[in-house]
């Protein structure tokens, strides 16, 4: 076969690929056999030079020729597969403007940290800071520096969670083996005290822990905000006057207090208060057992033996403290009647506060 009939053969052979090619990496295949290094017309075009003088300016236009053609041939192939794949991929990714709009659901802050932050706002308006404290407490903090006696029962083991090493290893050798899981905030009164000099003005919110079954006015792990003032001239009517605010502020100016003697090992003298049923107005009811009375809180004036515990002087300074419930202030004002609904997640229920 001569070379012309070689470019011949080659030249339809190449167009018929170039057409038959489906996709870019097709069409860059036959690019490549035919005009890449080894190529088949790149091989005729090495020939020409054994061709003799007459034949090979004929036969190296007609190659040029074929070249410029499958070239262009490939180009235009080339821009209408970038096309068809243009095209494809807009019909893939294409969005339906029509469809309706995903919902999302909307969240919410729980009821417990939304009355907190309610809470934290009335102090820091009234000057307090506030502090916190380890929810895996030392016995010192949470009992023996509060005046708690070594036989007090709210530190038997039927009662108080203990952290206890179970894997005979002492964990990582540092665990304290008085380790338990705070069960009021109170413990935060003598890390304030221990760190800071009077005059202390701090509000500690926070998780704590008791060996209670859940029930509707019970929960193993319930939330307190601890308050705690310490400064020349602290009398009771400053506790009392401070939370009959506080409590105004919470509940509503309509609503009542009423201070009942109490006892705590930490404060002397103590009371617990009780603020007017907000759902018979005080006159008695079921929700507030007939008396008119709800009790939202324990405080008092701090003992002086907790200040002999951090250090500070009995005969210039006096202070209060108090610690209230949240998840009880929650149930109070929304008229909740089981606290579990409060830690069930149940968004039906959340959703409302
Ligand atoms: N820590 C007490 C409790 O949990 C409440 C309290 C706090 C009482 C501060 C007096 C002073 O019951």
């Amino acid at each position: 076969m001569g070379v012309t009939e070689e470019l011949d053969r080659l030249y339809g052979e190449a167009l018929g690929a170039i057409e038959a090619a489906g996709d870019l990496a097709g069409l860059d295949a036959v690019r490549v056999s035919v005009l890449g290094k080894k190529g088949s017309l790149t091989q005729v075009l090495k020939g020409l030079g054994a061709l003799s003088a007459e034949e090979r300016p004929i036969a190296g236009k007609v190659a040029n020729e074929v070249r410029a053609t499958i070239e262009q041939a490939l180009e235009s192939r080339k821009s209408l597969l970038e096309q068809d794949a243009l095209a494809a991929q807009f019909t893939a990714q294409a969005v339906d403007v029509t469809l309706p709009g995903r919902g999302r659901p909307v969240g919410s802050r729980h009821l417990i940290s939304a009355i907190t932050a309610e809470v934290i706002e009335i102090f820091l308006g009234l000057g307090y800071q506030v502090a916190e404290g380890p929810q895996v407490e030392l016995d010192y903090y949470n009992f023996t520096a509060l005046n708690h006696t070594p036989q007090h029962p709210a530190r038997a083991a039927t009662d108080t969670f203990y952290v206890r090493d179970m894997t005979g290893k002492g964990f990582d050798g540092s665990v304290p083996s008085d380790a338990l899981l705070r069960t009021h905030t109170s413990p935060v009164q003598v890390r304030a005290m221990e760190k800071q000099d009077p005059p202390i003005y701090i509000l500690a919110p926070g998780r704590v822990y008791r060996r209670d079954i859940a029930d509707p006015s019970h929960l193993p792990q319930f939330t307190q905000i601890e308050g705690l003032v310490v400064d020349e001239g602290i009398t009771f009517a400053d506790l009392k006057g401070t939370l009959d605010h506080v409590v105004k502020a919470i509940f509503g100016s309509e609503r009542k207090t009423r201070f009942r003697p109490h006892f705590f090992p930490f404060t002397e003298p103590s009371a617990e208060v009780d603020v007017s049923c907000g759902i018979c107005d005080g006159k008695g009811c079921r929700f507030c057992k007939q008396t008119g009375w709800l009790e939202i809180l324990g405080c008092g004036m701090v003992d002086p033996n907790v200040f002999g515990y951090v250090d500070i002087d009995p005969e210039r300074y006096t202070g209060f403290a108090f610690g209230l419930g949240i998840e009880r202030i929650a149930a109070l004002k929304y008229n909740i009647p089981d606290l579990r609904m409060l830690v069930e997640g149940d968004m039906r229920f959340l959703r409302q506060f």
